[in-house]
């Protein structure tokens, strides 16, 4: 079922200080990525590795934010944001991963941070988007526990310097994709397939989380702390017991896997039973550590799995994942607002955080700049209509949902697929570094400033 698609402005209005953002991360935007100290990351790394990436592309240039910072904290101005979402590299700071710090890195973050303040923009820093300093992988990376240890460190470091500025602070983003994709796909860096490093690897993640939260508590009064997952629901594909058993396991292996231990519920049953592999990295008081309290929980969504077991050839184990066809993103991803609301409805309903905010959400579609110079994107626009619409009626139903954060600020460079899908509600070119505002943009900035859902 769609979400009613009303344009009543009693129904499609925000509560008053809702907070209305957009999304970035610091390796798919600022390039310099061995520029003024810095070190390399495990993106790096992997991105100039042959084959990685659609295109040969990489992200040594992408969209040259570390150079035209000023530039787009202009455009986020002219969207009326009231809050960015951006991430810090950890190897900009610390080029060994640990130890040393590079002060020019420090430096560009505050900068950044001052003229956000100045443009009337809340910043909320995400310390972990991915891109690990590449010395720390050589020691092993996330699969060895003292990478969580430096991860406080890293923590440390930001905290105190942007602390008296920065209130919101997002530990890690997504730790299902940096471990599944990261450590058991090979699809991302640093591209191993081994299911005991992931495993390993999104303890430590989780580890790393509940270790920073006190720290950035300590270094920061009034800092509201939490973490960003990707959550979808993972819908059976038929009534039939096999696809709902594949459903409620790939729901295990995406949500719960997180959720649960976040929740203080330690890992699930049914998953640990599937994994079939010794947790033994699991240390007395981690699972205390990893549920230390936090003010907001953040939350990515793109779309829903619908899940067939039945087409699993025997040799392979895993739950196939299908769309039904339907509208799709050029991700290949369904649009199904449907499940955004369901997801904050089930998590509140499950887990209940304080705080909800959607940290991404957004849709891929073939842009491009027409002969007068405009970028029209209206599947865009309907997609975040929808999507808004089903965030109101989430709120409405007495869910804590505080803010939106559109993925994403700017066409940007999307992981595995390079330049070649472009997410941003401002275009960007290039070759030049030209942006352009498409449609979405000013569609968005009239949502802002009437803190409404309207029309395109
Ligand atoms: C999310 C990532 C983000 C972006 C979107 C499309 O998984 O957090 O960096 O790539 O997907």
């Amino acid at each position: 079922m769609m979400p009613e698609r009303t344009m009543n402005a009693d129904l499609d209005k925000f509560p008053e200080g809702f907070i209305w953002g957009a999304a970035t991360a610091a390796y798919q935007i600022e390039g310099a990525w061995n520029e003024d100290g810095k070190g390399e990351s495990i993106w790096d790394h992997f991105s100039h590795q042959p084959g990685m990436i659609e295109n040969g592309d990489t992200g040594d240039v992408a969209c040259d934010h570390y150079h035209l910072w000023k530039e787009d904290i202009s455009l986020m101005k002219t969207l009326g944001l009231d809050a960015y979402r951006f991430s810090m590299s950890w190897p900009r700071l610390l080029p060994d991963g640990r130890g040393r710090v590079n002060q020019k890195g420090l430096d560009f973050y505050s900068q950044l941070v001052d003229e956000l303040l100045k443009a009337g923009i809340q910043p909320l820093v995400t310390l972990y988007h991915w891109d690990l300093p590449q010395a720390l992988q050589d020691q092993g990376g996330w699969p060895v526990r003292d990478t969580a240890l430096a991860f406080t460190e890293y923590t440390d470091l930001a905290t105190r310097h942007l602390g008296d500025r920065v209130k919101f602070w997002a530990t890690f983003n997504e730790p299902f994709v940096s471990a599944y994709i990261g450590y058991l796909e090979g699809r991302h860096a640093p591209g191993h397939k081994d299911l005991g490093e992931m495993l390993a690897t999104a303890h430590h993640l989780l580890l790393a989380h509940g270790w920073a939260i006190p720290i950035i508590q300590k270094n920061i009064d009034s800092a509201e702390v939490g973490i960003v997952l990707n959550i979808g629901p993972q819908v059976p594909a038929s009534d039939s017991d096999a696809d709902k058993a594949a459903a409620r396991q790939l729901d295990g292996i995406i949500n719960r896997w997180y959720l649960d231990p976040l929740a203080g519920r330690g890992y699930p049953d049914d998953v640990v039973q599937h994994y079939s592999l010794p947790l033994d990295f699991i240390q007395p008081s981690d699972m205390e550590a990893i549920a230390v309290p936090i003010d907001f929980l953040g939350v990515n969504y793109y779309t829903r799995g619908v899940v067939r077991s039945t087409e699993i050839p025997e040799s392979d184990n895993a739950p196939r994942v299908i769309f039904p066809n339907l509208v799709k993103t050029e991700m290949g991803w369904e649009v199904y607002p449907e499940g955004l609301f369901d997801t904050l409805v089930d998590i509140h309903r499950d887990y209940s955080f304080p705080v909800l905010y959607i940290t991404e959400n957004g849709a891929a579609f073939p842009d491009h700049i027409d002969a007068d110079g405009a970028v029209n994107d209206p599947q865009r626009v309907t997609y975040l209509q929808e999507h808004l619409l089903a965030t109101a009626r989430a709120i409405r139903d007495g869910v804590p949902v505080r803010g939106y954060f559109a993925w994403s600020l700017l066409d940007n460079f999307e992981w595995a697929h390079g330049y070649s899908k472009r997410f941003g509600l401002i275009y960007v070119d290039f070759q030049t570094q030209r942006r352009v505002l498409k449609s979405s943009a000013r569609w968005y900035q009239q949502v802002i400033s009437g803190n409404a859902v309207v029309d395109a």
